[in-house]
């Protein structure tokens, strides 16, 4: 069974992102910039006040970053392989909210509940169980496409570079984040980036899209009340060009 179908993991994300900052870093000692992470990479990476028509969220998780996106894009789909991350998602867009427990230590676990961001537009979203490596041909074309902690999640992240480009509308922006965490257990070693990731994407990019802003972003997702996996995810922006 994938790590993404566990119990565990269902409960990590849906802290990681609807969590509030004292329930995500109980002990307050990370900064606001290591919090809401799902949030930021959209915040931080496109520029919200420009509407856009359609957005696609590769890797999506339990849905935070669609719900950001579609505040300002009029059509967001929201793709991942685990069936658990995606019922979670659709639960909360359709009934605004889905309680689930994080853990503490050892057996001991607080119940919280994950509600829609205020303001979000959930008539604007949809949520699919799929394969970035294997998108239908009826998904169409996009005006931002939002992968995020997904490469060195893939087995060929070559393969969705290398569709990147048939998938976006002319002047479209794309989000890639990655804390370049290669592992075999998801990603056979030969299909790791030779070099730099960042120059890898470019490398695999160039011709279809220029690289607009590049930024480090720490994130920490709590496995327990007293255990943290804290992360530094680069981000590019990248431009489609015609
Ligand atoms: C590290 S998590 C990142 C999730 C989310 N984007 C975030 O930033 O919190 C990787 C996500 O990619 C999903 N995933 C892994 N392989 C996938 C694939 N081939 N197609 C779609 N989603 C995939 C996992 O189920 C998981 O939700």
């Amino acid at each position: 069974m994938s790590l993404y179908e566990s119990q565990s993991y269902l409960d990590q994300y849906l802290l990681f992102h609807y969590g509030s900052s004292l329930q995500i870093d109980p002990f307050q000692i990370f900064p606001e910039s290591f919090l809401n992470f799902a949030k930021r990479s959209v915040t931080e990476n496109l520029d919200t006040s420009k509407e856009r028509l359609r957005a696609l969220d590769l890797g999506c998780s339990v849905g935070r970053s669609c719900f950001e996106l579609s505040r300002f894009c009029y059509e967001v789909v929201g793709i991942d392989y685990s069936n658990q991350f995606i019922h979670a998602a659709e639960t909360i867009r359709v009934e605004g909210s889905v309680k689930y427990n994080s853990l503490q230590e050892g057996s001991q676990f607080n119940s919280y509940i994950a509600e829609m961001p205020e303001g979000s537009r959930p008539e604007r979203i949809s949520f699919e169980v799929g394969d970035a490596l294997q998108l239908p041909e009826r998904i169409g074309k996009f005006d931002v496409i939002h992968a995020a902690n997904l490469l060195c999640r893939l087995s060929n992240p070559d393969h969705l570079l290398k569709k990147l480009p048939a998938l976006m509308n002319e002047g479209g922006s794309l989000v890639i984040t990655t804390p370049c965490t290669w592992i075999g257990e998801f990603t056979p070693m030969e299909n790791w980036p030779k070099g730099s990731t960042l120059d890898w994407i470019s490398t695999n990019l160039s011709g279809s899209f220029v690289l607009q802003n590049t930024q480090d972003m720490p994130f920490i997702i709590l496995e327990h009340a007293r255990k943290f996996q804290v992360g530094i995810a680069q981000a590019s922006v990248w431009i489609r060009n015609s």
